[in-house]
């Protein structure tokens, strides 16, 4: 169940008369955290406050929402409310699915990406050695609180970022011609103020919901159609690895998700058209041109040959073979079963 609102007031209504609720708050967000703790009918939610990067996003945090849950009491009947972006989503729904052995969690995204993806379709995880959300579960959150009105204090390049996961949506399903409203919309503003009006906003992050949504809803456990949400997906791992491997050598290049998975579409685009796919139109760069339109950086700076090689731990990977989703046009996507060989042959 989601719930679309414009201020933080619906959600009061929702908590109302529930019992056991026990917030898990990013600190980045504390207002949200401490209004909510205020004015649950008069009763406080208990509330933990963490600091999130990827590099805390592990199996310690984890541990550390359980410790407290447990330091609280907080029984089979317990709600995890996690309040964040998709860091917190992640890992205090992972900390709630296995929770003596698992109880509810419910989401208040805080960040675009996670209103539009990382609440939505019930995955939870973390950080595992140096690979990405390696260890998790999948469980539906029992609601997740979609507020446009929280987003007034991204700073803009977080909240480009989760732009990508959204255009991603209409990328896969252009239903009424939606990712060209989106286009229009977030390619004619310029700066972060503009994108205050939540009342224009709300419209196309509700879209976005409802496209991953019906995904989920044919495929929750991803044995098929719920793999066109990884479009890019194979390819953003691939650069978010390389990029950590080299913050580890010193030689940092500082790529967020959002921005990977914008780089991963248009070189699945790229992957697409090399096979032929995509018919005479260069799609790849279409697509690189709407997103540098919207604020978006889609120029990657490692080659398709290093990007693949780091890619063979994506958990998409079956044996040999990795689901490559590749767009033919916009709002029509195949999944194809490549060889790490002969989509880099492709592509070089
Ligand atoms: N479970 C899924 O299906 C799924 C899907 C996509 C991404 N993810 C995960 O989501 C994570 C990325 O999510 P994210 O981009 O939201 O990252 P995030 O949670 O790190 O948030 C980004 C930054 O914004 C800050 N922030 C959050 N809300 C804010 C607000 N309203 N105002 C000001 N600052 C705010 C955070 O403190 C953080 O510094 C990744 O770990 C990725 O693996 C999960």
């Amino acid at each position: 169940m989601t719930y679309f609102s414009d201020t933080i007031d619906t959600l009061n209504g929702i908590l109302a008369g529930r019992e056991s609720v026990y917030a898990v708050c990013d600190r980045n967000v504390k207002a949200v955290g401490e209004a909510l703790g205020r004015c649950k009918g008069g009763r406080k939610i208990p509330v933990k406050y963490i600091d999130v990067s990827e590099k805390k996003k592990d199996i310690r945090l984890a541990a550390e929402i359980c410790g407290w849950l447990l330091d609280k009491n907080a029984d089979r009947k317990a709600l995890v409310l996690a309040i964040g972006g998709g860091i917190t989503t992640d890992v205090a729904g992972f900390a709630a699915s296995i929770y003596k052995r698992g109880v509810k969690a419910a989401y208040v995204p805080t960040t675009l990406l996670a209103q539009v993806d990382a609440a939505i379709g019930g995955k939870t995880g973390v950080n595992f050695k140096e690979f990405k959300n390696m260890l998790g579960t999948i469980v539906e959150p029992e609601f997740t609180f979609v507020c446009s009105a929280f987003l007034k204090t991204l700073p803009e390049n977080v909240f480009r970022a989760g732009l990508s996961e959204l255009l991603k949506a209409f990328i896969i399903d252009n239903k009424d011609g939606q990712y060209q409203k989106a286009l229009a919309y977030f390619g004619s503003i310029n700066s972060s103020t503009q994108f205050q009006d939540s009342t224009l906003l709300l419209p196309h992050i509700q879209r976005a919901v409802q496209v991953k949504e019906a995904i989920v809803a044919e495929d929750l456990y991803e044995s098929g159609r719920r793999r066109v949400l990884n479009l890019g997906h194979t390819f953003a791992h691939g650069i978010e690895h390389l990029s950590r491997r080299r913050r580890l050598l010193s030689r940092p290049v500082e790529i967020s998700h959002g921005e990977a998975v914008a780089m991963g579409i248009v070189l699945a685009a790229r992957l697409s058209r090399r096979l032929g796919l995509c018919g005479e139109d260069a799609l790849d760069e279409q697509l690189r041109e709407d997103f540098i339109a919207c604020g978006l950086k889609p120029d990657c700076p490692f080659t398709p040959r290093e990007i693949l090689k780091a890619a063979r731990t994506d958990k998409k990977a079956e044996g040999e073979y990795i689901h490559f989703i590749l767009p033919r046009s916009i709002g029509d996507v195949v999944i194809k079963d490549l060889s790490i060989n002969e989509a880099i042959r492709a592509m070089e």
